[in-house]
């Protein structure tokens, strides 16, 4: 059999975890929603839940990965000689990251329709709030899918040292340094700095149970938690890597890049119009991203004229599609190398039949916007009707994220047992043996962490679909 593949060094393992990390959820999910739950407030409980929950959690998938040197399907029943709970734990972790595939192959392919609009200079275009309604329904939308399917495609026939880590290391820095300009640039504008003030004076009155719990599963999903991809990722690690330093240069990577993006996004905002209040921004990302942002851009050619206005919203786009792009990246190559462990196929095989699955999924999915009736509304419930785009989110990115990291913290526990997990661990981790955070993880990850996530897991159910 051939040896399990492996990233070559360190640093690229940390920039393809962090790759995995920083997506559109740090771009734009996390500015949007520290600007509507009070600021630093948000951005200290966020933070809190990144250190206290996610980095132990993360720390749980990636022992587990390293240890069976498998995805997240065969680890699970391989650990546990194919128990049959657990092999239910193991399809979960293949099909979850599949279904947010889709969902996130679906808005990275609107990020690269407007990405390419605004390198063909018609910001003025999409700056007409009826675009974004028409983009998304039409047949434009398809030819763009190949394209971002092909660059998915091309960089994960390269396998795991030739393809995820070369493009990690490509595009990991050159998104930072994109990011850097973009905030530099943005800074110098009249009135950014109103932006600033807003975006980071805390106001604790905010704070409320949704809130708290709105932060934390932004932290989980914003580190590519409960998806299989950090076990998948681990599992090409040797036994000399540090894991837990790893891990924690990751979660500092992808909250430092999530902190940095308030700084891009609330002072363009500001400068654009400085009596913005809260109500006046959009509620959501997708309306952030595809309709407010693009009519600052138009409104920076006064400034700075057609052509500069044009090279900032496609370096703004190009950083959200780079940043989309290692997350997809990550996310696919679960199913896939499931695939080509189980079926013992070529990665070429595993990835051609998988992105096929992907391809007539993720085109049926994004007909959830009036292309086609019946996914437009395919059921109802909790008295809503919910085209499939949405039936996608609310089950795997709202339900069963916190249940697979629920699983994952009982898994190591309980089932692989404690001293395992910690002899993985200090394994290439000599620091790790014995220190006080070690405790944490290991008492943590069996106590408190699962019941929170139950807690999450329940009350989703409860409020979501009765
Ligand atoms: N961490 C990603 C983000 O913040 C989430 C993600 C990772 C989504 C991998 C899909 C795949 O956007």
């Amino acid at each position: 059999m051939a040896a399990r593949e492996q990233f070559g060094s360190r640093l690229g393992f940390i920039l393809a975890a962090a790759g995995s990390a920083v997506g559109i959820g740090n771009m734009v999910g996390f500015p949007v929603a520290a600007t509507k739950n009070g600021g630093g407030a948000f951005l200290l409980l966020y933070a809190l839940f990144v250190v206290l929950i996610c980095l132990p959690v993360m720390l749980a998938e990636m022992s587990v990965g390293r240890h069976s040197r498998k995805d997240p399907l065969n680890a699970y029943t391989h650990l546990t000689n194919n128990e049959p709970h657990w092999r239910v734990a193991g399809w979960l972790s293949i099909i979850t990251p599949f279904m947010i595939a889709v969902f996130y192959l679906v808005i990275t392919v609107w990020i690269f329709g407007y990405l390419f609009q605004s390198i063909m200079g018609n910001l003025d275009q999409l700056a007409d709030p009826a675009t974004f309604g028409a983009f998304i329904q039409s047949s434009d939308l398809f030819i763009y899918m190949v394209a971002v399917l092909a660059v998915v495609y091309l960089i994960l026939q390269g396998g795991v040292k030739q393809g995820i880590e070369k493009a990690a290391k490509v595009m990991m820095p050159a998104l930072f340094f994109m990011l850097i300009g973009l905030v530099i640039f943005v800074l110098t504008l009249d009135n950014a700095f109103a932006g600033v003030e807003y975006y980071l004076v805390p106001d604790f009155s905010k704070i409320t149970a949704s809130v708290v719990s709105a932060a934390l599963s932004q932290a989980f999903f914003s580190l590519s938690l409960g998806m299989g991809i950090m076990i998948t990722y681990g599992s090409y690690l040797d036994s000399k890597s540090d894991v837990p330093g790893s891990a924690k240069f990751v979660a500092l990577a992808d909250t430092g890049v999530a902190f940095i993006a308030g700084l891009l996004i609330l002072p363009a905002i500001f400068s654009f119009n400085p009596d913005t209040n809260t109500a006046e921004l959009s509620d959501s990302s997708v309306g952030m991203i595809f309709t407010f942002l693009p009519k600052i851009f138009l409104a920076l050619q006064a400034s700075i004229g057609y052509l500069g206005a044009s090279i900032v919203a496609s370096l703004f786009f190009l950083l959200v599609f780079f940043a989309a792009i290692t997350s997809l990246v990550s996310i696919f190559e679960v199913p896939v190398s499931a695939f080509m462990e189980s079926k013992k196929v070529s990665r070429k095989k595993a990835l051609g039949l998988m992105g096929a699955l992907l391809v007539v999924t993720s085109v049926i999915a994004s007909m959830s916007f009036g292309i086609w009736d019946p996914v437009t509304s395919f059921v109802t419930y909790a008295d809503q009707s919910k085209s499939l785009f949405d039936v996608i989110v609310d089950v795997f990115y709202d339900t069963i994220l916190p249940l697979n990291g629920l699983l994952i913290c009982l898994f190591v526990i309980y089932r692989w047992k404690k001293d395992n997990f910690n002899a993985e661990l200090d394994e290439g981790a000599p620091n790790y043996k014995g220190s006080f955070f070690e405790k944490y993880v290991d008492f943590s990850v069996g106590t408190f962490i699962p019941v929170i996530l139950l807690l999450i897991f329940i009350n989703t159910v409860a409020l979501k679909y009765f």
